[in-house]
């Protein structure tokens, strides 16, 4: 660590600085900036750069609400991963060497090295690295913290790993957000072989954008990918590539901080899966946001036995109740829009319908929320309403 990084550090650590961040972490930043900073040695940048870290802290990776932890800008805290979401992917991971060729923030390289011997940490960002090493220390972590390009330490490595862990930059030059392997930091494609070369296991952290079909076409080492939701948002696509061959790919749905249970299936088996259709019965049945990004809409319908109410309506249904499906079931009934009465509060759903939640809201004149649902579809006959019983 180089002196002018420890000397911050030192001076962000004082008692005085560190009380009045936590004396201010509710405060309104965008004011806190325009004040003078009451400290000759820490500017307003800094100490707002600290609150921020810890605001974001609290909700996204709480294991650094310590005394002594250093934030560095909010830009690479947004790109790092989630303490639930790099959990996860912890929990599958045992072995001697695990490398991360984009340590970034570290979260994600702090999960996943728990149960390895040696670790190995890659970043460019030389202020970066340095708040990682530090936190590091103060979490009582060791690794070895490489500041270089991860080609160059590529080019130049003889080692054998593992586990190699990427989670790529997804912003290009002008800090628009990217997603196709061959547009993010590093670009995957370029680097494939190398990665295997050195390697057992190449994992890869993507964007939940991008399209599994593109994927499998233009990695050819892919053995599992696991589609990660948090609370039925779908956070992560993380690909695990071999050079073994292995017999398919598996993939895994999760969402993760529900009751649903992950729902697995062998990558291509959906080309050969079949819908039954049905017009609405006793209960209706939403995927969970994983299993729609998998794209399994006859593959979910065979293997749960559901009846799909439309090709392009990926609503279920049944008469008796399947409690192990993986998203949302309820008890339903088919109405007439005029027994629809003004005021009544409905959460609202549209899908495969032409008006979306809003404008049904306003042109039934109903208020949003309660315990209660109203699903408007279409069925094989045409546009339905469904509304919970
Ligand atoms: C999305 S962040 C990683 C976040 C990390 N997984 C976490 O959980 O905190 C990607 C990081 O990769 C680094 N990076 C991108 N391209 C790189 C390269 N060619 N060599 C070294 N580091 C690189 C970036 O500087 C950035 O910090």
């Amino acid at each position: 660590m180089n002196v002018k990084f420890v000397k911050s550090v030192v001076k962000l650590l004082n008692k005085e600085v560190q009380d009045y961040i936590n004396a201010n972490l509710k405060a309104d930043l965008h004011s806190l900036l325009l004040k003078k900073s009451p400290f000759p040695e820490v500017s307003m940048q800094e100490i707002v750069q600290q609150i921020k870290g810890k605001q974001v802290a609290e909700k996204k990776f709480p294991f650094l609400l310590k005394h002594g932890i250093i934030f560095p800008p909010q830009l690479n805290m947004e790109q790092s991963s989630s303490e639930k979401t790099a959990l996860y992917k912890s929990q599958i991971l045992k072995g001697k060497k695990f490398i991360d060729l984009t340590s970034g923030f570290g979260i994600d390289a702090y999960y996943l090295s728990q149960n390895f011997e040696e670790v190995t940490l890659i970043e460019q960002n030389t202020e970066l690295l340095e708040i990682v090493e530090h936190n590091w220390t103060v979490l009582g972590r060791k690794a070895r913290f490489i500041n270089r390009k991860l080609e160059d330490f590529l080019n130049e490595n003889q080692e054998h790993f593992d586990t190699v862990y990427l989670d790529p930059a997804r912003r290009d030059q002008n800090k628009n957000k990217v997603f196709l392997l061959e547009d993010l930091s590093p670009n995957i494609l370029e680097i494939h072989d190398n990665l295997l070369s050195i390697s057992d296991q190449v994992i890869i952290k993507l964007s939940p954008l991008i399209d599994l079909k593109y994927l499998v076409s233009v990695l050819p080492n892919i053995f599992r990918i696991d589609i990660i939701a948090l609370k039925n948002d779908v956070k992560e696509v993380v690909v695990f590539l071999s050079k073994e061959n292995k017999n398919g790919i598996i993939c895994n749905c999760v969402n993760l901080e529900s009751e649903e249970s992950t729902f697995s299936f062998t990558f291509g088996e959906e080309e050969n899966a079949q819908s039954e259709y049905s017009e609405p019965e006793k209960f209706i049945y939403i995927p969970n946001n994983s299993i729609l990004k998998a794209g399994i809409f006859n593959l979910i319908s065979e293997k749960f036995q559901l009846k799909k109410l439309h090709s392009n309506t990926h609503l279920y249904t049944s008469s008796e109740k399947d409690e192990d499906f993986p998203g949302r079931v309820f008890e339903m009934e088919v109405i007439d829009s005029k027994k629809i009465k003004k005021k009544y509060q409905f959460n609202i759903i549209s899908k495969n319908y032409p008006l979306k939640p809003e404008e049904i809201k306003k042109k039934y004149g109903l208020k949003d929320g309660g315990n209660n649902y109203l699903i408007f579809t279409q069925s094989k006959k045409g546009k339905i309403i469904l509304k919970s019983v």
